[in-house]
């Protein structure tokens, strides 16, 4: 059943609308079967798993291969793939490198950083709205490549250091990656996570070389930083700060294209909350909460085990288990929010799990809402009369980074 299960989950068909499935997955909060993963599906069940120290993420302790996303397992057979990056590695490594990777980023020692990147923000929201407006070509304009990719791609580029030109090499990589979230149970076991190994191998060849450099002739940049810096925590190995930086490239390339995508989509579908965002750019705040709550971009998280047997929801899950923690359906968990198929921006309390929840909650948080907030509301001021072409409009593939992978709409001007 379970591989029924986890069929269905990762069925292209249910890429659209994967709602109604959850919603059949909540009536049995914790599924299993003989050997499939744990999938569990109500909110505070994930809540609690996320916050739980005997749940762990390290990905040594994961069986299937399917299940190490982010190609985070050493590869024991040649050395040569890149260790772990915190997001799959437990206390204390994890705080360990998530410190160190915070120094340059967020509060205590750079508390100005998020917010100093707002003008520059702005400023490339402004340069691809105009771009688009100068193809003269308003009749068909696709939201994913002409906005809502180069944005973030630009942004995460740019904060760690990265050449923007070389984005053509490494898309690819970040493809299969993502790609590679996807557990497959048809695939060949000695073939699986080839791809994603190799990707992540040539990625961490490429950052290598950026390392190098950066070391020689430190910049302002983070990739410049997290090869330097040297603080009570000492300092990062090549070998950590590679596999830092090449998460920090990943996550901050394929999940925020999917919010500024799902969010106009959404907004395109409630042209009034669309109308008030346009009159009143401050509504872009809770629109953005709104959205990670209702239309999340990682909908599940399939790479966590359990340390020890663990009770939950009435079952015993055993040690070693393997657990899928479905975000996006705690996520329209009736038992924990009013109408909770209603995308309703005005919610008195939207305590989503969008970004994750416990010691591993999104790193690049704010980062990414201020992206979103910018992008929605310039698009939502500047794009005259904007609709959609398709409905629903294509996926991406993966169910893990879900995210339409073109968005057709036609408007009839651009606003200054
Ligand atoms: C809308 C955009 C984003 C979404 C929806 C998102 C979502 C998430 C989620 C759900 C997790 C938890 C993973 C887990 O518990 O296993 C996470 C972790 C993480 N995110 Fe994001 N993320 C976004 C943007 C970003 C950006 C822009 C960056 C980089 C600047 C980033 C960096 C990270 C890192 C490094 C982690 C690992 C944290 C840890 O293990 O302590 N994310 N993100």
């Amino acid at each position: 059943m379970t591989q029924a299960l986890l069929r269905e989950i990762i069925d292209y068909a249910n890429r659209a609308n994967p709602y109604p499935l959850y919603e059949e997955l909540r009536k049995t909060p914790v599924s299993h079967d003989g050997d499939g993963p744990y999938v569990i599906s109500t909110y505070y069940e994930i809540q609690s798993l996320l916050h739980d120290p005997r749940i762990s993420s390290d990905a040594k302790n994961l069986k299937s291969t399917g299940d190490d996303p982010l190609g985070q397992a050493e590869d024991e057979g040649t050395g040569t793939a890149l260790p772990p990056a915190f997001l799959k590695l437990d206390p204390p490594d994890h705080d360990r490198l998530r410190r160190m990777t915070n120094r340059p980023f967020g509060p205590p020692h750079a508390p100005h950083r998020v917010h100093d990147m707002r003008d520059e923000l702005g400023g490339l929201v402004t340069g691809l709205i105009d771009s688009i407006s100068e193809t003269g070509n308003l009749d068909r304009v696709d939201l994913v490549d002409q906005f809502a990719y180069p944005f973030p791609v630009t942004v995460i580029c740019r904060l760690l250091g990265v050449p923007r030109e070389d984005e053509p090499k490494f898309h690819v990589w970040a493809d299969t990656l993502a790609a590679s979230l996807d557990p497959d149970p048809d695939a060949d076991p000695t073939q699986h996570g080839k791809g994603a190994m190799d990707a992540r191998m040539e990625l961490g060849m490429y950052l290598a070389g950026l390392i190098e450099e950066r070391r020689k002739k430190p910049g302002t940049d983070m990739l410049s930083q997290l090869a330097t810096d040297d603080g009570p925590d000492g300092s990062m190995t090549t070998m950590e700060a590679l596999s830092t930086s090449a998460l920090l490239l990943i996550a901050g390339h394929e999940t925020t294209v999917n919010l500024i995508t799902n969010g106009m989509l959404t907004l395109l579908r409630h042209p009034d909350v669309l109308k008030r965002l346009r009159e009143d750019p401050g509504l872009s705040v809770p629109i953005v909460e709104e959205l990670l709550r209702y239309e999340p971009p990682v909908q599940l998280l399939p790479q966590r085990t359990t340390l020890s047997d663990i009770e939950v929801a009435g079952v015993t899950i055993p040690k070693g288990a393997s657990l899928w923690l479905i975000l996006a359906s705690g996520n329209r968990d009736p038992k924990r929010f009013e109408n909770p198929d209603r995308f309703d921006p005005d919610r008195k309390d939207i305590q989503h799990l969008g970004l994750g929840s416990g010691i591993h909650s999104c790193f690049g948080a704010p980062l990414a809402r201020q992206e979103a907030q910018l992008a929605l509301s310039e698009l939502a001021r500047r794009l005259e009369n904007p609709r959609l072409l398709e409905d629903p409009p294509p996926y991406r593939q993966n169910a893990v980074l879900r995210g339409p992978r073109h968005l057709p709409i036609a408007c009839d001007g651009i606003r200054p």
